[in-house]
This record gives C-alpha cells, sequence and structure tokens, in this order.
C-alpha cells in the first residue's frame, strides 16, 4: 500500500505526516499494475529488461503473451495502471475493459493500432517509443532490396544495388537510416517528405525530387517509411506505381495499409518487370504469390524483430512509464 498525491495530474510517492495535511488531495493506492500485452512477444531478455525496470520502480509487472482470444486482453488489461504493447490493436474495447488506465505505451514507431480519442476521452496518455526499431527496419528494407536484385535467391544473374537509384517515400527515423545505408552501398540516393526542409535532405546528400510522382518516375527502388493514416491509406495506386521505370521494386517495411491492393495486383500482373516485396502480408497475398519471385512477403512482420530493436523499444516503453508516473514526463505523448 502506497500514499500518493495526485494534485499535479500525475502522482508522487509521499510520507505520511505530508499525507495529514493534504488529506482532501492524496489518494491510498494498491501498488500500480504495469501490463506488457503482445501477441508477438518481445524477446525473453527484453521482457526481464522491462520487469526490472517496472519493478525497481516500485510496480507490479504482468504479461500477457501470444493470446489468441481478445477476450484474454480484455481480463489482464482490467486492473492494469498501464500498458506496453506493439502492433496489438487498442480498441474503444480494451479502454473500456481497463478501468484503472492511465497510460499506454505502443514499444515502436507506428501508433495506427492505437485509438487514440477512446484514450483521450478517458485521460489516458498515449505514447510511442520513435527511433527506438528504427535500424532494425532500415537494415531490412536494405536487405529485401538486395533479396529482390538477386532474384530471391533463386540461381541465375541478378544485379547489384550499387549504382542503382532509390527513393525514400518519408525522410523521418527510418527513411534516413535508410539514406545513409543506401549511400554506403553506392546507391544514389532520393527522398521526398512533405514535412522535412528540402535543404535539410539535401545537406545529408539526398536528392529531392519536386513532386512524389518525380520520385516514382526517378527511382528502380522505392522504399516506403511513411505511417498508416488517412492521407497515406491506399495511397500507393497504380498512377504512381506505373512511373517507375523498368525493372522498378517497392519496398514496403511500412504498412500495408497504405497499399491499394487491387491496383498492385493490376501492377504485378500488367508489368512482368515491376517487383513488391513487403514483411506485411497483404490480404490478396493468395492471389500475388503467383508472382513470385516478383512477389515476396514475409510469413510475419519482420520489421522490428531484432534482438536489439525488442530491447531497445521494451525498455524505452518502461522507463518512460515511469517517467511519466514518477515526474510526469509526457515526452512522446501522441494524443496531446
Ligand atoms: C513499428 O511501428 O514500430 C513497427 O511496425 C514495429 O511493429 P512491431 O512491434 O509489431 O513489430
Amino acid at each position: 500500500m502506497e500514499i500518493r498525491d495526485v494534485r499535479f495530474g500525475f502522482e508522487k510517492k509521499i510520507d505520511k505526516e505530508y499525507a495529514c495535511v493534504f488529506q482532501d488531495q492524496i489518494k491510498i493506492y494498491n501498488k500500480m499494475k504495469v501490463l506488457v500485452a503482445t501477441e508477438k512477444p518481445f524477446s525473453a531478455a527484453a521482457v526481464n529488461g522491462i520487469q526490472k525496470i517496472v519493478e525497481e520502480a516500485g510496480y507490479n509487472f504482468a504479461k500477457l503473451e501470444k493470446y489468441t482470444d481478445v477476450q484474454q486482453f480484455y481480463d489482464a488489461v482490467a486492473d492494469a495502471d498501464a500498458l506496453i504493447v506493439r502492433s496489438d490493436k487498442v480498441t474503444k474495447e480494451v479502454i473500456d475493459h481497463a478501468k484503472n488506465l492511465k497510460i499506454v505505451v505502443r514499444a515502436g514507431a507506428g501508433f495506427d493500432n492505437l485509438d487514440l480519442a477512446a484514450c483521450t476521452a478517458r485521460g489516458i496518455v498515449a505514447m510511442n517509443t520513435p527511433g527506438q526499431n528504427s535500424n532494425a527496419v532500415a537494415e531490412l528494407a536494405i536487405g529485401m532490396m538486395i533479396y529482390m536484385a538477386r532474384n530471391t535467391f533463386k540461381p541465375g544473374t541478378g544485379c547489384e544495388l550499387k549504382g542503382k537509384r532509390v527513393g525514400i517515400q518519408a525522410y523521418g527515423n527510418v527513411g534516413r537510416l535508410v539514406a545513409e545505408k543506401a549511400k554506403a552501398l553506392g546507391m544514389e540516393v532520393w527522398a521526398f517528405d512533405p514535412f522535412v526542409p528540402t535543404e535539410k535532405m539535401e545537406a545529408e546528400g539526398v536528392h529531392v525530387p519536386a513532386t512524389l510522382e518525380e520520385l516514382y518516375a526517378h527511382c528502380d527502388y522505392i522504399s516506403l517509411h511513411i505511417p498508416a493514416n488517412d492521407q497515406t491509406k491506399n495511397s500507393i495506386n497504380y498512377a504512381l506505381l506505373s512511373k517507375m521505370p523498368k525493372g522498378g521494386c517497392l519496398v514496403n517495411t511500412a504498412r500495408k495499409e497504405v497499399i491499394n491492393e487491387a491496383d498492385m495486383e493490376k501492377m504485378l500482373a500488367e508489368r512482368a518487370d515491376f517487383k513488391y516485396v513487403t514483411d506485411i502480408a497483404p490480404a490478396n497475398a493468395e492471389a500475388l504469390a503467383q508472382f513470385a519471385p516478383r512477389f515476396f512477403a514475409t510469413p510475419k512482420k519482420q520489421g522490428a524483430e531484432t534482438a536489439e530493436a525488442n530491447m531497445n523499444a521494451g525498455l524505452a516503453a518502461a522507463r518512460q512509464i515511469v517517467g511519466f508516473f514518477k515526474d510526469g514526463c509526457t515526452k512522446f505523448q501522441v494524443n496531446k
């Protein structure tokens, strides 16, 4: 049992004398519960690290891994004060079941799996951990380019990345790392991002086209690093894809929702030179399988699946929760 002062919107552990003075403004709590709910679990080492941070802060640690039914999630979250997830869907129903929830942290970059409106309506702080798994995703994007350039490792003559043009759509944490690695491989790097000043990208040795269409028309490889939101969903369509030069390859380690799947099928069917590789299997993956080896999707989302990324993102999430409860820190809040 702990006595906590909640007058400042966050909680501080206080002593009994102080509590007597401010009796009307304090609450007595049982220990906070921090739940890690991951259908696709973190590595055991990352989970141990999260548990250590949580317990050293004086909170209870709980985990729900590889759950197969959403009811298991509802039950586990029922008494949780804080929640750490990966791509797990934190819907309004999950929020409704989480009567004590004060903070949810998506251990990763994209937070399209969180119902931000439902969090805000309940006064729950939602955060992500930007940058923590970026290197893993960037390495996968480059690896996928090589895999496709070498005909998915089937016997025969492939080609090299050196001297080819890569177009990076969205120059954020991942996009910048892809640019860095592509330059090291001798690729010519292009990028389009309306939210990043052209001078900044050019100062980093990146060519900036006037339009997104131009990026597609110029580049042998396009690597997607856009989030899934109302503006981007279904935006990678036939009109854009058909601008790619002969032998063009789209690399998607972002989100499947940004692809217009019917247009992708049409593109692969019409253009015998075009390639698509992704780590987020599309809904029409079965139909696209006929285009292998020009189409390849990993069986499970792989981008952030490295020991390092698990550790970085998981521990950052735990530290952000402790920082929020102890100091009221809301850096990385995404539902402001
Ligand atoms: C992210 O947005 O950080 C990545 O897509 C990683 O997602 P994951 O944690 O479900 O692998």
